[in-house]
């Protein structure tokens, strides 16, 4: 999947901002893609434009996106053609799923939304049967309400819904967010497998450093609207380039641990305000005049690993 130059806005009534600001990143098919950053940098954004869920007030001002998988007349499947493909080709689970199944529709009925034409209701309800057991639910579970059903049980069903046609690319924001650690990691193991069996590619945004350590290939570290770190995830934790993806690592607690570990300090700067130069450099412990004025671009310091820092090779 190719991202070119993506530029994505929200139009608003003090004007417009940008909550997505020039991701320009090659993303191989076929991995578990974690992204990562705090709240505001634009997660959600992104995830919204890789679905095609463009519509006032976010527009995508500039760029878009290869896909990488052709559509059924042989032509690569782009931004202008991707809603076409939703749920069977690309599918959402987004950031609210808790709520976000229909609470006065049965499980079974947002299931049969998917319905092909000449199929017949009892047949796919069989295979959708079928394919709940496999994922650990009762096979019952398709003919509740969503609020008849436990936290993780709704989001078993929320990746149900996301895998049943074996898209090629997942899109899944904070999904295990509001469960408790142990649903969490039932989740987290069925989403791995299920991308172990689909080879599909799946990109998972997170807040939790440690969610994305257990489970992901390739990191995407943003700030700011910004592409901070982009590469293996293992390379990621194990020498981060960017000092901002130091402190998200550092603030990784390890077994034994005796001492709370600090978070990063400081906050992130509102896209609102005149931003020049490097958008970290008010938090960073290396920054240099040259960083307050100068924005770093994002450049390949090994091979696969890309980092925004004008000091990004001190350690390497
Ligand atoms: N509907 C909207 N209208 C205007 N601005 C928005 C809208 N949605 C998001 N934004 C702004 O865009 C920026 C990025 O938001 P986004 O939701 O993508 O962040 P995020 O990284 O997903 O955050 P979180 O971790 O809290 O989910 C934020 O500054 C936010 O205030
Ligand atoms: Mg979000």
């Amino acid at each position: 999947m190719k991202l070119n130059n993506v530029v994505a806005t929200y139009t608003t009534v003090r004007g417009q901002v940008t909550a997505v600001d020039g991701i320009d990143l090659e993303i191989p098919n076929g991995i578990i893609l974690g992204v990562a950053g705090e709240s505001g940098c634009g997660k959600t954004t992104l995830l919204k434009v890789l679905y095609g869920d463009i519509g006032y007030p976010l527009t995508l001002k500039t760029g878009g996106i290869q896909y990488g998988f052709p559509d059924e007349t042989g032509e690569e499947v782009t931004s202008a053609t991707i809603r076409k493909h939703w749920f069977k080709r690309i599918s959402y689970i987004p950031q609210s799923s808790m709520s976000s199944l229909n609470p006065v529709i049965r499980i079974r009925n947002q299931f049969v939304d998917f319905l092909e034409p000449g199929t017949s209701k009892a047949e796919v309800l069989e295979v959708v049967r079928n394919y709940v057991q496999k994922l650990d639910l009762p096979p019952e579970a398709i003919d509740a309400y969503p609020h008849e059903l436990s936290g993780g049980m709704r989001q078993r069903i929320m990746v149900a819904l996301a895998t049943f046609f074996q898209p090629e690319l997942i899109l899944a924001d904070e999904p295990t967010t509001a469960l408790d650690v142990v649903v969490q990691k039932g989740i987290l193991l069925l989403l791995m497998n299920l991308q172990e069996q689909m080879k599909n590619t799946i990109v998972f945004v997170s807040h939790d450093m440690g969610v994305h350590y257990q489970i992901t290939h390739k990191m995407l570290i943003m700030y700011a609207a910004k592409a901070v770190e982009f590469g293996d995830s293992e390379r990621i934790f194990q020498k981060p380039l960017h000092p901002y993806t130091k402190m998200l690592v550092e603030s990784l607690p390890s077994v034994g641990d005796a001492h709370i570990r600090q978070g990063v300090a400081g906050r992130p700067p509102s896209l609102w305000e005149d931003l020049r130069g490097c958008r970290f450099a008010p938090r960073c412990p290396l920054a240099t005049e040259l960083c307050q004025t100068t924005e770093p671009a994002l450049i390949e310091y090994e091979p696969g690993h890309f980092a925004a820092c004008h000091y990004a090779d001190i350690g390497l």
